[in-house]
């Protein structure tokens, strides 16, 4: 089936399983108008026309869509970069490939840098994802006006949504999360943290000191991990490198898995960079978490999705960390 299809019982305490894909970048350019390349979208139209056209593949994503029936999960989270250059127009293609692909209930979505590429209007842009990125209740929508962070619940698990979408210079894909929305991180993480929630932190930039090369990095990225040292979480998960990352954030009573997925469409010959996708099931133990991870990865002989890794990390409770 061409759409996530969550298993029925989503309010299960134990063994939820979250589904993690990103980078899909999906959209066509094909009819963009010349008008529309300003700036640093002609960069990364070139780059479009000439390269990822032809390795970002819609029939790779089509294939990822349908092996998602093998892994029965309740939710799944979309980190970033839907687009190529984050044009209104691939932004309206976005919206009805996801609601062809599910309920906004059961899809949670952050952007990436290629969504927000130039300064644009949101309105016509990113915003017309809102539905998938809002939080569940006005409660937890912020008074600012911003959107970020997002706080879903769902189970046991605590889905805090972050943007490190910022515009950037030509040949640059760095991030920034900014101090409002750092501050704002802290406060849910505590609050989720008190509540013993499953705590996933999901943004598009990698957060570790070595995540990224300089050009493509996360600019704070020392003020977000000093939040989560302090505040704790129980996993974060990052796109944009296109290929898996496994690393750890070690806090004063945990060693939290940050995990990387890769793109969700990529076409390689090489074995990192193959489009792949992670699922994760959540359960509780006496001392606090058990999660397990496995990682699946594009097969070019099969066309088909196959087993990569698997993993298990046990985890502190979530009001220890
Ligand atoms: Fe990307
Ligand atoms: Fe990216």
């Amino acid at each position: 089936m061409l759409k996530f299809v969550p298993t029925p019982t989503k309010n299960a305490r134990e063994g939820f399983k979250l589904v993690h894909i990103s980078d899909p970048h999906l959209s066509n350019l094909d009819n963009v108008s010349w008008q529309q390349l300003i700036n640093k979208r002609i960069l990364g139209y070139l780059s479009w026309r000439y390269s990822r056209r032809y390795i970002h593949r819609l029939d790779i994503l089509t294939a990822l869509i349908q092996d998602l029936d093998t892994a029965r999960a309740h939710h799944l989270i979309i980190s970033g970069d839907l687009t190529h250059i984050g044009t209104p127009a691939e932004c309206m293609q976005v919206s009805a490939w996801l609601e062809k692909l599910g309920s906004a209930t059961d899809i949670s979505v952050v952007p990436g840098n290629h969504d927000t590429y130039v300064e644009a209007d949101n309105s016509q842009t990113i915003d017309l994802w809102s539905d998938y990125i809002d939080s569940d209740t006005d409660a937890n929508r912020q008074t600012d006006e911003t959107t970020f962070p997002s706080l879903r619940q769902r189970g046991p698990v605590a889905i805090i949504g972050l943007s490190t979408a910022v515009p950037t210079a030509p040949f640059f894909a760095t991030g920034r999360l900014g101090h409002a929305q750092i501050e704002r991180l802290a406060q849910l993480l505590l609050h989720t943290g008190e509540q013993g929630l499953f705590r996933v932190v999901v943004l598009h930039h990698g957060p570790l000191a070595d995540s990224n090369k300089f050009r493509k990095r996360l600019m704070d990225s020392a003020q977000f991990r000093s939040v989560i040292k302090a505040h704790g979480a129980e996993l974060i998960l990052h796109g944009h490198g296109h290929h898996p990352v496994k690393g750890i954030l070690e806090t004063a009573n945990a060693a939290i898995p940050v995990i990387g997925a890769a793109s969700a469409s990529l076409l390689s010959g090489s074995e990192i960079k193959r489009a792949g996708y992670n699922i994760y099931e959540v359960n509780t133990t006496a001392s606090g978490w058990k999660l397990q991870f496995q990682s699946r990865s594009y097969d070019e002989d099969t066309a088909a999705f196959k087993i990569r890794e698997e993993l298990e990390f046990d985890l502190p409770a979530s009001v220890l960390s």
